[in-house]
């Protein structure tokens, strides 16, 4: 059996790939346009094995994903790919729209192509599962409810925007056309291969190299940090046990502020890896000019997957943050590859000089 699964050379996509890989011997092909987000040395311990099969090509091209299903016969297709990250969005919103929303839809038309000729047995148990994220639900009041999966869309960047136009397309192709589909929103992620644009692997760089740690506004906004390979345990549930049609919140019941964040990871530094000059890193912290129509909080009500599905985080806040520096302190290499040419323009760009 095989598995198609998109976007799997970012972030929580190879995560994915390496949880997936740990414990089932089912084929992985993964479609990756390797923007620069995309790192194929998240997947580097995976070279030689015939288990997972790298494609490059874009979830837009519809020749090439109709090949793809065509030769593969996948019984699921998993989709991660897209433009991830919210300041990006605000600079520049055309590949927002390009990849979340018309990668999406050009994706949802081969699949649908591909799932209505195949036998009855197989039609019946194929899936199709996209992976989206909370913001999509806007922004809540420090005394509001969390996210349930009834929360109408509020969207407030073109990033979230784009994410919400395209969990309606997949919403609308199962009310239309029938295909079997399962949604997960999820809220924020961070571990190991997080690309150092965001919050935590860029306060952990930066504090390391001795620069500023950028915080935008007060640094009050919250969000429900989750361990990434918690994320990937909810994601394969929902692919094994999701009902059909159905939306999934996914988090890790940790809300902080932005903060406390960096206070808890400079002092996790501190303790693995001393400043030379026996200052505490927390001392790097510069406040900067906030991100416009910066959402103030995000929290995830998870209580429908864990109910229906029996699932549960097995990392808290502290346990996960921990292994995640640990990670970076020991992936020197990775990091270095990461942060040469195309990201260097970004923080550029983003922070100034
Ligand atoms: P990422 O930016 O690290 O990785 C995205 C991957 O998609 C990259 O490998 C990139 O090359 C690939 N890609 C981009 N456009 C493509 C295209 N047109 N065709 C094929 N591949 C393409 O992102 P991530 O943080 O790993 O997020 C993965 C998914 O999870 C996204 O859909 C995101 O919206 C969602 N999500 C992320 C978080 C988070 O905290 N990072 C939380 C909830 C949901
Ligand atoms: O909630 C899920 C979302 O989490 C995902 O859908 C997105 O793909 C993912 O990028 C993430 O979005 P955020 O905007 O919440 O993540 P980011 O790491 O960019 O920022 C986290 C918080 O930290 C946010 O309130 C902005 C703030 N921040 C971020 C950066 C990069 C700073 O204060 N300083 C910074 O330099």
């Amino acid at each position: 059996m095989t598995i198609l699964v998109t976007g799997c050379a970012g972030f929580i996509g190879s995560n994915f790939v390496h949880t997936w890989l740990a414990s089932s011997d089912e084929t992985v092909i993964n479609l990756d346009k390797l923007t620069y987000a995309g790192n194929l040395a998240n997947l580097k311990s995976l070279q030689g094995d015939a288990r997972h099969v790298f494609v490059h090509g874009d979830i837009g091209d519809r020749a090439l994903v109709d090949q793809l299903l065509r030769e593969h016969q996948p019984r699921a297709v998993l989709n991660f790919a897209a433009e991830s990250h919210v300041d990006r969005s605000i600079h520049g919103p055309g590949e927002f729209i390009q990849t979340n929303v018309m990668g999406t839809f050009h994706l949802l038309e081969s699949v649908r192509a591909y799932w209505q000729v195949l036998p009855e047995t197989q039609r019946q148990s194929f899936r199709f599962l996209h992976v989206s994220t909370d913001e999509v639900y806007g922004t809540l009041s420090p005394t509001d409810p969390p996210f349930a999966e009834t929360k109408n869309y509020e969207p407030n960047s073109p990033y979230s925007a784009s994410k919400a136009a395209s969990d309606h397309l997949v919403r609308a192709w199962h009310h239309t056309y029938g295909l079997p589909v399962l949604t997960t929103n999820c809220s924020n992620n961070y571990g190991p291969f997080h690309f150092p644009e965001k919050l935590i692997p860029l306060v952990l760089l930066n504090a390391l190299a001795g620069k500023a740690l950028p915080i935008y506004g007060d640094g009050q906004q919250v969000r429900d940090w989750l361990y990434v390979q918690d994320h990937c345990r909810a994601i394969t549930r929902v692919l094994d046990a999701g009902k059909v049609g159905e939306t999934y919140n996914i988090g890790g019941w940790n809300e902080k502020p932005n903060l406390e964040v960096v206070n808890t990871l400079c002092a996790v530094l501190d303790e693995l890896k001393p400043r030379a000059d026996g200052k505490n890193y927390a001392e790097q912290i510069t406040y900067v000019k906030d991100r416009p129509g910066h959402d103030r909080r995000y929290a995830i009500d998870a209580r429908k997957v864990e109910r229906e599905l029996g699932w549960r985080p097995e990392e808290t806040f502290e346990t996960g943050i921990r292994k995640t520096v640990a990670w970076y302190l020991i992936n020197q290499a990775w990091v270095e590859d990461v942060t040469s040419g195309a990201y260097r323009q970004w923080v550029g760009q983003q922070y100034g000089a």
